[in-house]
């Protein structure tokens, strides 16, 4: 069974998770969360620069991954190319679902939610004029957004306006009403979901890039069989930190640890 690392800053990377076990890899899954430094959408590009490749190489050595998945936004948009520097797999990196969002609005409006840090980014710059030139691309990076998704999954009690927050802030621009699909372009989004759709606009369509990032591994490892992934073990980088081990646990990983 190949060994695959999943990576984020916290709990977001499940969303990516439940893609590979809804697509039936035949892999063996462990998960590393940077929880120390979350969040990870408001530091700069070069504490993200600097800490990230070492953390996900740490993880790498650790796991004896054959590939890993940066299944964090923000960690690609920003430290993509140095990651691959440092580690000597493939990397497999999660990055904004604008190319498929340009290809399914019909009204050439499209929403994008991802953490301040992503949607100020070059990379997504580069992504819209690439593939959505003939569309109007409204963002917001919602503070806490990413915060509240990590409250929910650890159980703990969460704000329900920084929800609000995120589709008010969408909407602020009065030409915003024309859009028809919302790509939520940070892992931690996915995960409240039904939560997002209670404030938006009833026919809205949400994306994200999980079920790409699926194709993508069984491609880059060759995976033809199919099987249940085993989901073995999920580290945190933030020391005794019990609900997250928790939130992992019931999750599906076998054991939980600190890196
Ligand atoms: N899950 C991460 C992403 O996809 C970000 C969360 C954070 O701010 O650390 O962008």
């Amino acid at each position: 069974m190949k060994k695959v690392l999943v990576f984020d800053s916290g709990v977001g990377g499940f969303s990516i998770v439940r893609e590979l076990v809804d697509q039936n890899l035949n892999i063996e899954i462990s998960y590393l969360a940077d929880t120390s430094f979350f969040p990870y959408g408001n530091k700069n590009d070069l504490e993200l620069l600097d800490r990230i490749p070492q953390v996900v190489l740490a993880g790498v050595e650790k796991t004896g991954a054959d590939a890993v998945i940066i299944a964090c936004n923000t960690a690609s948009t920003i430290a993509l190319w140095r990651i691959r520097e440092v580690v000597g797999v493939p990397v497999i990196g999660v990055v904004p679902a604008i190319k498929p969002a340009a290809r399914l609005t019909k009204t050439k409006a499209i929403g994008l939610l991802a953490t301040p840090r992503t949607i100020g980014s070059a990379y997504v710059d580069d992504l819209i004029d690439q593939f959505a030139g003939g569309c109007a691309v409204y963002r917001y990076g919602p503070p806490n957004l990413a915060l509240a998704a990590e409250q929910v999954l650890r159980g703990e009690d969460f704000e329900e306006s920084h929800i609000k927050d995120a589709i008010d802030g969408l909407y602020k621009n009065p030409m915003a009403k024309d859009i028809d699909i919302i790509i939520l372009a940070c892992t931690h989004y996915p995960l409240i979901r039904d939560e997002l759709a209670k404030y938006a606009p009833k026919d809205i369509k949400f994306i994200d890039s999980g079920e790409a990032i699926a194709r993508r591994l069984k491609e880059v490892l060759a995976i033809n069989d199919a099987g249940l992934p085993l989901l073995k073990t999920a580290y945190s980088t933030g020391g005794n930190d019990e609900k997250f081990l928790q939130a992992a646990q019931n999750e599906g990983f076998i054991n939980q640890t600190q890196i």
